[in-house]
């Protein structure tokens, strides 16, 4: 299988590249940046959604699931842009978002029996929305309630109701036409409910949840993570043949033994949530490791961006260990610059407020940081002092550091073993190689054997550095 141990960027499509000057980043300008991936050595990438939305979830809340956004290209558009990637071996994923849609999709007036409406004239439970408050809204029009996990501007789809499983496993085979290698499923852990409606129980074993407290305070054991997913999962399965399903669900991932029976991998949260300390890194990895079928992602377009959430001071050691644990990595457009997370706009466009990770990629130190011509929508970080043209040729730089351990990671052994060590240091054995990372500002001591990688200069295992050996 292709995906066992690939790298995967994520393209966050409207702050990639711009081809046509309208400040937004488009397919015409990931194309025109394929080179790059090349470069980098990653082995396919993720697009945000770049279906049409009215942006109240800047694409999550989907209006139509066969067509692109106009803002970012054609249909046309984005044929090519799979021809180009894999005329470069590059795959490419998708983003699916089958748990709710946009509230102005033609469904929600069309099929409302495909939405799940409260039974009464009110909210029916206490379950809350990711981003805080009620999961409940009235609609204006028909005067009922309806559920929505997220933003009220995005109903949740009832996948009890065959006529929505049957709407998805099309929209999946409509892109697999198209050549896509596979979809990032989101919000899968909201895909089904209680049919009771059931309230969630108060948060016993709290695991963080994404976005907002009033969500950290219950259990989603009724609201969501039902075990009756994984029928409709095999559904999606089944349109999707063998191309790569990665899962989005927020529990350990320890929990999602039954959800991998369908889906190939699930995202291993668990760092995004983790201090940079080596006590709790083992025990993000341990789980994990074991599990097997993870994929790592330390930053995405939803939580702060590694730079910001591990100090630049870790920020290569960081490279280190997401690029060298067994399973797929996912890179989030910007990590391997050090990018960190920058203003956000003026005027919020995220409610919840994550524009401030979604700023454009910077490809060179002009103002515009050669992601436009135009006004970029969110204005650049800081193109001047971090950007692809500098640190490409520069093999000590972190983008030449990505690039090494891309490369590197091809001949790590497929075997997987947590070391013990001093504190403050977490090392595992890859057949061959040992991976020791330094979470401290001390020195400390390095595993016995042949320096294939170091991230900083200086004996031993100095402060912040990793070290990969071959023994
Ligand atoms: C996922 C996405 C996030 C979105 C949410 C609702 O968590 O990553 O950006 O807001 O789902 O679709």
């Amino acid at each position: 299988m292709w995906w066992q141990d690939a790298v995967v960027y994520q393209i966050y499509p409207r702050s990639f590249q711009d081809s046509d000057g309208d400040g937004i980043g488009d397919l015409r300008g990931i194309t025109s940046r394929l080179d790059y991936l090349s470069y980098l050595g990653v082995d396919a990438f993720w697009l945000s959604p770049i279906y049409p939305s009215p942006l109240a979830d800047f694409g999550y809340d989907v209006s139509d699931y066969k067509a692109v956004d106009p803002k970012l290209g054609t249909l046309d558009d984005f044929d090519e842009l799979v021809r180009e990637a894999h005329a470069r071996g590059l795959k490419v994923l998708l983003d699916l978002i089958p748990s709710h849609t946009s509230i102005e999709h033609p469904w929600f007036r069309e099929h409302p029996d495909w939405y799940i409406w409260s039974p009464v004239d009110g909210p029916p439970n206490n379950w809350v929305a990711a981003f805080g408050g009620p999961a409940w809204s009235r609609d204006e029009l028909s005067g009922r309630w309806y559920l929505h996990s997220f933003y009220p501007e995005q109903p949740d789809l009832d996948w009890r109701n065959p006529d929505v499983v049957a709407a998805m496993q099309d929209v999946m085979r409509f892109w697999l036409d198209r050549g896509v290698d596979g979809f990032r499923l989101d919000a899968i852990d909201r895909l089904v409910k209680d049919d009771q409606l059931r309230d969630d129980p108060p948060a016993t074993k709290p695991f963080p949840l994404p976005l907002h407290e009033d969500a950290a305070g219950l259990e989603m054991r009724y609201s969501g993570n039902r075990p009756e997913a994984i029928a409709k999962l095999r559904a999606l399965r089944e349109a999707a043949g063998d191309a790569l399903l990665v899962g989005e669900v927020f529990r350990p991932v320890g929990e999602y033994r039954s959800w991998l029976e369908v889906l190939d991998v699930v995202f291993a949260f668990e760092f995004l949530f983790s201090p940079w300390d080596a006590e709790r890194l083992r025990a993000a990895i341990a789980p994990a490791a074991e599990l097997g079928r993870v994929a790592w992602v330390m930053s995405n377009h939803d939580f702060d961006r590694l730079a910001t959430r591990v100090g630049p001071e870790n920020l290569r050691a960081a490279a280190v260990l997401l690029l060298t644990l067994p399973g797929i990595a996912f890179v989030y457009q910007g990590d391997e610059l050090g990018l960190a997370n920058g203003p956000g706009a003026a005027k919020p466009y995220d409610r919840a407020g994550r524009d401030r990770l979604r700023h454009p990629m910077q490809w060179d130190s002009s103002p515009a940081g050669g992601f436009t011509s135009g006004e970029p929508w969110l204005p650049l970080v800081d193109p001047a002092a971090r950007n692809v043209a500098d640190q490409r040729d520069d093999r000590r730089s972190l983008l030449g550091l990505y690039r090494r351990l891309i490369e590197l990671r091809r001949v790590l052994g497929a075997g997987f073993r947590l070391l013990d060590t001093e504190p403050g240091v977490v090392a595992y054995e890859r057949d061959g190689h040992v991976v020791a990372v330094n979470t401290t500002p001390e020195q400390h001591t390095a595993p016995e054997g042949e320096v294939v990688l170091a991230t900083h200069d200086g004996e031993g295992l100095p402060p912040h550095a990793a070290l990969i050996v071959r023994n």
